[in-house]
């Protein structure tokens, strides 16, 4: 069955693309569609940046035709500056907003958003209605189990969510304690989707990282879709590896080292049209390890491309790496 989120039809058990920080930005999600993506978010953008006018806020807010459909993140502490950005966010013209309710992190931007509304149910349920009301779009919603081992609440946070209209929900299986350690638990994300009361579409989150494990947890927790995060990063490939698999039972070989060089091409490409060359080729640093990740002596390559600041010189050393690195993929 086709999963449905407001108007907006995802096909049968869609792969979405997690926000991240710093990773999920237009040239990531661009190589990211090409490989079987089915949706995808944009990093999470602070309320507060929004109102502000932040440019780094504002930028965030970029978003193209062919990543349709995508959903902007935003997070916040203060329900007012959440409406606000809700509507800025709108403009924008997203097919839809995502609230995040699962960030761990305690710095200044997180100060009361994120996870840390899982310890205030009441005012969580009161944003995420004064978000629905601020806009036409459909609303959904990134959370984790709940704070800790004590007060694993998404059960009753779903319901309550759903009540007040949003129209998916993501469950990223730890709590905010865990931050990112252990293992990810989907038996409570099982739980939430088998609620008879459940009717949005319920996704999975956390430790997906291949074909095989995807199609267990898919048998196994019975969501609607799954959302990939990390395994993704420089390995955009992982989305159509997924697909392939639940349709077909097999493998599709890993990517040649020809592909890894021209996919790692385009994401610079698209970096650079969209950051400019400067910070473009910056940015793009911290993807070459992922992208070659598990080849033996690629250090000497990786220092080169890191270091050096003309785009056709690091074409050049790109390049290289499919004679120089050939035989180590075979
Ligand atoms: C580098 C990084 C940045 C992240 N930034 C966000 C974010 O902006 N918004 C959000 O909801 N989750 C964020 N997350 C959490 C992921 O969306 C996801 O829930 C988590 O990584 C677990 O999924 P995975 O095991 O597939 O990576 C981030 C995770 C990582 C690793």
């Amino acid at each position: 069955m086709s999963v449905q989120i407001g108007n907006i039809d995802l096909g049968e058990f869609p792969l979405l693309l997690a926000p991240m920080e710093d990773v999920s930005d237009p040239p990531f999600r661009y190589v990211c569609k090409q490989n079987g993506a089915d949706m995808m978010y944009t990093e999470f953008i602070s309320s507060e940046g929004l109102i502000r006018d932040a440019a780094k806020s504002r930028q965030k807010l970029d978003i193209f035709e062919y990543e349709r459909p995508i959903g902007i993140q935003i997070f916040g502490s203060s329900i007012e500056t959440m409406s606000e950005a809700t509507q800025i966010a709108t403009k924008a013209n997203p097919d839809l907003i995502d609230i995040n309710y699962g960030c761990p992190v305690k710095n200044v931007a997180c100060r009361g958003a994120g996870a840390s509304l899982l310890q205030d149910i009441d005012k969580m349920v009161a944003m995420t209605k004064a978000v629905v009301e601020a806009t036409h779009l459909p609303v959904t919603v990134k959370t984790r189990l709940g704070w800790d081992d004590n007060t694993k609440n998404v059960y009753t946070v779903a319901e309550r969510l759903q009540e007040v209209g949003i129209k998916a929900l993501t469950i990223h299986g730890r709590t905010r304690s865990q931050m990112y350690k252990g293992e990810a638990d989907w038996n409570l994300i099982s739980e939430v989707k088998k609620n008879p009361n459940i009717e949005i579409p319920i996704f999975g989150n956390g430790d997906i990282d291949s074909p095989e494990k995807a199609a267990s947890w898919k048998r196994e927790f019975a969501v609607d879709g799954m959302m990939i995060g990390r395994a993704s990063i420089g390995n955009p490939w992982i989305f159509r590896e997924i697909k392939y698999y639940l349709k077909t039972g097999n493998l599709l070989p890993k990517p040649t080292i020809e592909e890894r060089v021209e996919v790692c091409k385009i994401h610079l490409q698209k970096s650079i049209a969209w950051k400019g060359p400067k910070t473009g080729i910056f940015e793009m640093r911290r993807h070459y390890a992922n992208y070659f990740k598990g080849i033996e002596n690629f250090k000497e390559t990786r220092m080169k491309l890191v270091a050096l600041e003309d785009i056709e010189e690091i074409y050049d050393v790109l390049e290289g790496i499919k004679t120089i690195h050939a035989e180590v993929m075979a």
